[in-house]
């Protein structure tokens, strides 16, 4: 049987950093609301770098931590809601920016999830023996979605991207994964692709930015966290005192409180970094454990939980030994 392992982490966030005080100049807002409701402080976003740049900067920092040869990469999956194109896909353009040959390279959206789903695919392609090594990427420019006037939404997401290598292994590291959608029919959380515009008017189709029903994904978040880590200790016959650290999605301070609260564990096993980037959605959870392993709150050989809920809605959670 061959398992997987992770062999680098890495991560990026453009230097431009908002404060909740100067978001006040521009919405009816103030540090203590956001701070108060969210965690958040600050967040950072992009002047003149694509989806792409932040990527492949985060890319090559995962490639230097795992010490293996780049060329031994074959597959490159990159999650993204934020796209630079309709096509190509980041992941095609990162494996041009890279040099790799011989790559399979494809972009997935599965929102705040995009990561976990990415690993999951990537996981299990590389223990079907298709593949040996794959860069997996969370990269976003959710600034590009966001509309600066809504303050029920502006205040809350922020750009950056993270990478993970992973590739065969003699032990088994990558223990378990769970992956789950559920239709949003009720349109909880949703940006809109351009309209369908009438050929002989000639109108310039434009980008719609995102839309959430806060409390109701606040609900759905709030129960499916918990949930999909205690289905993932359940099946691997494991108690919450068996795992050293938890590495959530960040969208909501409370959010992760609340999941500690109900799995009767105390915030210094949750890892936390919303109050610097705000929901970088794809890019969360990467960027997230990364700093935890770099960090050392993830030490080599400790068990850890990685957990996200997003729009689609999706949810994912994985058991790593790190
Ligand atoms: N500053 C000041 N007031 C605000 C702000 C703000 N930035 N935003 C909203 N408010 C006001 C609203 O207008 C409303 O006022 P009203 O009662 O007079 O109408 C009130 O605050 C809303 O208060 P609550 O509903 O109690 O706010 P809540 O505690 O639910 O917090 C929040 C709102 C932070 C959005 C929360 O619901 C949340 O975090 N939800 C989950 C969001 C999330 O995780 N999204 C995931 C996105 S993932 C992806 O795929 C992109």
């Amino acid at each position: 049987m061959r398992y997987t392992k992770i062999y680098g982490t890495g991560s990026y966030v453009p230097d431009k950093i908002i404060t909740n005080e100067e978001m006040t100049k521009f919405v009816d807002t103030s540090d203590e609301w956001i701070v108060s409701r969210t965690g958040i402080k600050e967040r950072r976003i992009v002047t003149d770098q694509s989806t792409l740049d932040l990527a492949e900067i985060a890319a090559n920092r995962a490639i230097e931590s795992s010490s293996i040869d780049k060329n031994k990469i074959d597959l490159i999956i990159v999650a993204t809601v934020t796209s630079d194109y309709a096509f190509p896909g980041v992941s095609n353009l990162l494996q041009s920016r890279l040099g790799l040959d011989n790559v399979m390279a494809f972009d997935i959206n599965a929102a705040c999830s995009g990561f976990l789903f990415a690993l999951q695919i990537a996981d299990k392609m590389i223990k079907s023996e298709s593949y040996n090594y794959a860069l997996i990427v969370g990269a976003e420019i959710l600034s590009r979605l966001t509309d600066w006037r809504d303050r029920n939404t502006c205040v809350l997401f922020g750009d950056g991207a993270g990478a993970m290598v992973i590739g065969k292994s003699k032990t088994n590291k990558i223990k378990d994964i769970i992956t789950a959608s559920k239709g949003d029919t009720d349109f909880l959380l949703f940006s809109k692709n351009p309209d369908i515009k009438d050929p002989y008017v000639n109108e310039i189709s434009s980008q719609d930015h995102i839309h959430m029903n806060g409390s109701e994904v606040f609900k759905f978040a709030s129960r499916i966290m918990p949930k999909t880590i205690k289905k993932l200790l359940e099946r691997n016959k494991l108690n919450i005192n068996e795992i050293n650290y938890i590495v959530a999605h960040q969208a909501n301070l409370r959010i992760i409180d609340k999941s500690a609260r109900d799995l009767g564990i105390g915030m210094d096993k949750m890892f936390i970094n919303i109050d610097k980037y705000g929901n970088t959605s794809a890019a969360s959870v990467p960027i997230a454990i990364d700093e935890a392993i770099r960090s050392e709150k993830i030490k080599r050989d400790d068990l850890f939980l990685t957990v996200a809920f997003g729009g689609g809605l999706t949810w994912a959670g994985a058991l790593i030994e790190y």
